[in-house]
């Protein structure tokens, strides 16, 4: 188990390798502000934001650019730095990632109130959703439990990459590489995905006036409770000695990247502000202050006019389809082949379902789904149900085929992409007899970059 050096010394481990003697004392608080914790966002995002406000200001802009100095070194290996260093104060990248990509204006952070306020007066409805997969997708490593299984572990990342060996400290995971030891520690910050399926390791890092996102070559996969190459990455080849860590996303492949797994965050300089972790209440209703505010004035009618919750089949489906992907996000060539990957995005496949083109806008994700609660929620009789809302002749006879019942299986049936990682192609149609085994098939199973 985890050889869990004294503080001292793991503080040592990350300041060897030269860079120890120059920046002794600031290495470690610049770290943190790569890395803060992310505790007290979550439960109270304006507290939050103040401390971290009032951290930078007080550390200041010289321990930043202590932390790009050493960054660089990661992206560089062993180039000179300088290029990737900014010459003057840093400018502030400010890339919004909070539900403003929906085209609505801008809402200002200060409208959020944050999903314990909406369980004040929602008890019901929060208690299921609070243990949802959206919930629970995303989290700093110092609090993942998966992440946490990790510490003190050694594992193979195949071919050229090396052996990682994992460590833990207070702040969070940390990962070095056997064959290429030279002191410095890769910090992991952030675990994506619930753990439902899979859970993914994600570092941010600032590279000169961009941010830059790494996501770990390793995964954690609940179907084998073993981890392996994340999806997407094996046929990747290290050059850099930060690739050597993982896939490095850029611009708007690394903002989507947190986007999609969170309600609020405001990513600057390698670090996400206001981050609400995880997709909670005013990530799909619009921030709720108002609607609050009218609540406690007993003024229903206004209080249901200042939250969203009414939504057309096509502008529900893109609501979702911003982050379970919408045709546009998919090159047109792969769209129209339509391979068998394409089923993880299930609003392509419903949007060319004649039950979606042909109901006259009935048809939305919420006609078969809670979107409160987990799929296990909704039995099949359940789902069988959603079906006959609308084939439901008199006659009985639900099915050119005339069967009446397991729909499902034939109609939208499980493709699996992953070991153990299904989807169901919402492709709603006839198919061949086999689904699976039609040959349509590519290899990417990732799902970070859809093209
Ligand atoms: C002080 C109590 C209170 C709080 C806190 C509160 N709500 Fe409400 N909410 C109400 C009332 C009252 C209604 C209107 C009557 C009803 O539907 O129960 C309502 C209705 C809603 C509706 C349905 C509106 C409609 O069209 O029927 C949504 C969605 C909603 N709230 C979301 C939220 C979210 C999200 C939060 C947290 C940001 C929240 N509420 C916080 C009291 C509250
Ligand atoms: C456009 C939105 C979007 C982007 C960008 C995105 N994700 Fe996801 N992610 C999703 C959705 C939706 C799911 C659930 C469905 C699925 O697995 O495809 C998911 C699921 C996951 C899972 C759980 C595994 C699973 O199959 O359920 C992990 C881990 C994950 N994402 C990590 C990442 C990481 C790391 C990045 C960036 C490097 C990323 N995602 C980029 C939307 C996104
Ligand atoms: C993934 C997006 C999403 C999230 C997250 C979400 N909702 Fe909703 N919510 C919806 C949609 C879509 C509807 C409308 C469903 C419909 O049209 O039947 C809805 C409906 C509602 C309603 C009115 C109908 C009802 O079910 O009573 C309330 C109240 C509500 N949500 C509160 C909340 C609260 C509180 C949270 C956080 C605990 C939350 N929602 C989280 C998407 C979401
Ligand atoms: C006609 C019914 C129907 C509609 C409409 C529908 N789904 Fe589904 N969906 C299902 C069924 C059935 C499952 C499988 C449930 C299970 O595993 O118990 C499923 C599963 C899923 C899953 C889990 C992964 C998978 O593919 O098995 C996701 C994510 C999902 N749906 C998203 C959506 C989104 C987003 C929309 C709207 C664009 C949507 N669904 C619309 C029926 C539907
Ligand atoms: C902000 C991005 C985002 C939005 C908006 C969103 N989802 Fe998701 N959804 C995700 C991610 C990420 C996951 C994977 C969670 C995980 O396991 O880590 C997911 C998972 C799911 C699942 C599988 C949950 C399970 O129990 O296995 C369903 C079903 C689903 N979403 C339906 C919806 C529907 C319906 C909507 C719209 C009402 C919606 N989502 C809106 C990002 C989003
Ligand atoms: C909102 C209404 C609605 C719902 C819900 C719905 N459908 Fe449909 N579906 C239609 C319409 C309309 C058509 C096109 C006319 C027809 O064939 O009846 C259609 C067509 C179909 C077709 C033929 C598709 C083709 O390409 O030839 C199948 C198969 C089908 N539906 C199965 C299902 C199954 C299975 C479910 C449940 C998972 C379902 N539908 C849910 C409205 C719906
Ligand atoms: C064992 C597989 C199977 C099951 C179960 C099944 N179907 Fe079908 N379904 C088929 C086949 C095969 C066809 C095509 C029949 C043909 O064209 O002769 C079909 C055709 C249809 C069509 C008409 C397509 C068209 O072009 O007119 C609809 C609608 C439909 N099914 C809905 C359903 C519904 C709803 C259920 C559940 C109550 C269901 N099916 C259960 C295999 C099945």
């Amino acid at each position: 188990m985890a050889k869990r050096l004294p503080k001292s010394d793991r503080r040592q481990g990350r300041l060897a390798g030269g860079l120890g003697d120059l920046y002794d004392g600031l290495f470690l608080p610049s770290l943190r502000i790569l890395r803060p914790r992310q505790a007290t966002a979550r439960n109270c995002p304006q507290a939050a934001s103040l401390t971290t406000q009032s951290k930078i200001l007080a550390t200041g802009i010289v321990l930043t650019a202590m932390a790009i100095v050493i960054v660089a070194l990661w992206l560089a290996d062993g180039a000179p730095p300088s290029p990737l260093v900014p010459n003057g104060p840093a400018q502030q990248v400010a890339i919004e990632v909070d539900p403003s990509d929906t085209g609505e204006p801008t809402p200002s952070y200060h409208q959020f109130v944050g999903h314990m306020t909406c369980a004040e007066c929602h008890s019901e409805i929060h208690s299921v959703h609070i243990a949802t997969p959206h919930a629970n997708t995303f989290a700093s490593t110092s609090e993942s439990p998966i992440a946490q299984q990790f510490c003190g572990r050694t594992m193979s990342s195949g071919g050229k990459y090396g052996t990682y060996e994992y460590q833990c400290d207070d702040e969070g995971l940390l990962v070095d590489i056997q064959e290429r030891r030279d002191g410095r520690l890769f910090p992991l910050e952030y675990a994506v995905g619930s753990g439902k399926h899979a859970v993914t390791f994600l570092t941010l890092l600032p590279d000169g006036a961009e941010t830059i996102g790494v996501e770990h070559r390793m995964t954690w996969f609940r179907a084998s409770g073993e981890s392996g190459i994340t999806p997407g990455q094996n046929a990747d080849v290290p050059e850099r000695a930060v690739d050597f860590f993982g896939r490095v996303f850029r611009g708007e492949d690394m903002r989507r990247c947190v986007s999609c797994h969170v309600t609020t965050g405001h990513i600057v300089r390698g670090r996400i502000e206001n981050l609400t972790a995880g997709i909670h209440c005013e990530r799909c209703h619009g921030p709720g202050k108002e609607h609050v505010q009218a609540a406690e004035d007993d003024d229903t009618a206004a209080a249901t006019a200042a939250i969203r919750s009414k939504w057309s089949g096509a502008d529900e489906v893109a609501m979702c389809g911003e982050c379970h992907r919408m045709p546009d996000d998919l090159a047109p060539e792969r769209l129209k082949r339509y391979p068998n990957s394409l089923v993880r995005f299930q609003p392509v496949g419903l949007l060319r379902s004649r039950c979606f083109t042909e109901s006259a806008g009935r048809m939305k994700c919420t006609t078969c789904h809670d979107p409160h609660a987990p799929v296990e929620s909704r039995s099949l009789a359940m789902q069988l149900d959603s079906c006959r809302q609308c084939h439901s002749k008199p006659t009985e006879t639900h099915c050119a085929a005339g069967h009446s019942d397991g729909c499902i299986k034939c109609h939208m049936p499980a493709i699996e992409l992953l070991p153990g990682i299904s989807f169901h192609d919402h492709w709603i149609r006839v198919h061949d007899n086999d689904a699976a085994a039609d040959g349509n098939v590519d290899d990417d199973a990732g799902h970070a970059s859809a093209r």
